[in-house]
């Protein structure tokens, strides 16, 4: 789907090299349908569109916003989805729904989306951790990913998403994946006590962050190791954006303390 957004402008421009997608914002896209084929992203209601950028060594957005003329949501295409892929997804789209509660940029309304979001999401945790998905959780799967991609589409994503896109180009650790790996650790950087993770962790039925994690190791089955050296490289890297640092509310957040998200994550 993110794919299909970036043709869209590029075929809308054809005298443009692909350098237009970084460079002019207010570049013209052809319409796009969209159908999602995981529940995941929420791709199909964000204006988003994230592509792997191989000079940069990561991941990262193109400026035009596009969003899909028409969506269709169907839960019948992620019927045969593995158990892998369907929790790895199903982890991206809870990722976004606890991002965009806890972001600087959160309001109201959005919060209210997340709120309903999780709704959903907490259903399928049964679900998630037997590997056992009846059409039922597959549909609240879909609506919760769907629901993370308005709440997102309005906040953006933060912390988690930032550092997760160096798993996932460095390492091949799929998306919702590395978002899950450094949950906890992310929430755990709003310190003790913090009304809003609380309201988070209460939309899901946890109470700690540490059930946060727990939950974390049985969805995704966590067993990727990785050294000193690529952590401190991820932290490093992760200060280049300093748009997505931004997101988080509480006071500027430095290497030291992305590192140690990622050391508490991954070592
Ligand atoms: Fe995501």
């Amino acid at each position: 789907m993110d794919a299909s957004k970036a043709i869209a402008v590029l075929t809308a421009n054809p005298e443009a090299d692909a350098e237009i997608l970084f460079t002019d914002p207010s570049a013209k896209a052809l319409p796009v349908v969209e159908i999602p084929t995981t529940a995941g992203t929420g791709s199909e209601v964000t204006q988003y569109a994230i592509l792997t950028l191989h000079e940069k060594r990561t991941k990262s957005g193109i400026m035009q916003p596009v969003f899909a003329a028409v969506s269709f949501l169907d839960p019948k295409y992620m019927d045969t989805l593995s158990a892998k892929v369907t929790n790895n997804t199903a982890v991206d789209a809870m990722s976004h729904l606890v991002e965009s509660y806890l972001s600087a940029n959160a309001n109201t309304v959005s919060e209210k989306i997340v709120a309903m979001g999780l709704s959903y999401w907490k259903e399928c945790i049964p679900a998630l951790k037997a590997r056992e998905y009846t059409p039922e959780v597959r549909e609240k799967l879909m609506l919760a990913s769907t629901i993370g991609g308005v709440a997102i589409a309005q906040t953006s994503t933060s912390i988690p998403h930032a550092l997760g896109y160096f798993l996932t180009y460095e390492k091949q650790i799929p998306h919702g994946r590395a978002n899950g790996m450094v949950m906890q650790a992310y929430m755990e950087l709003f310190g003790k006590d913090n009304q809003k993770v609380k309201e988070v962790l209460g939309y899901l039925g946890l109470e700690t962050t540490e059930d946060m994690g727990q939950l974390m190791k049985d969805v995704l089955d966590i067993s990727e190791t990785f050294t000193a050296e690529d952590i401190a490289y991820y932290a490093k890297r992760s200060m280049e954006n300093p748009k997505k640092l931004a997101t988080f509310p509480e006071y500027g957040l430095e290497e030291k303390d992305i590192l140690e998200v990622y050391r508490k994550s991954l070592l």
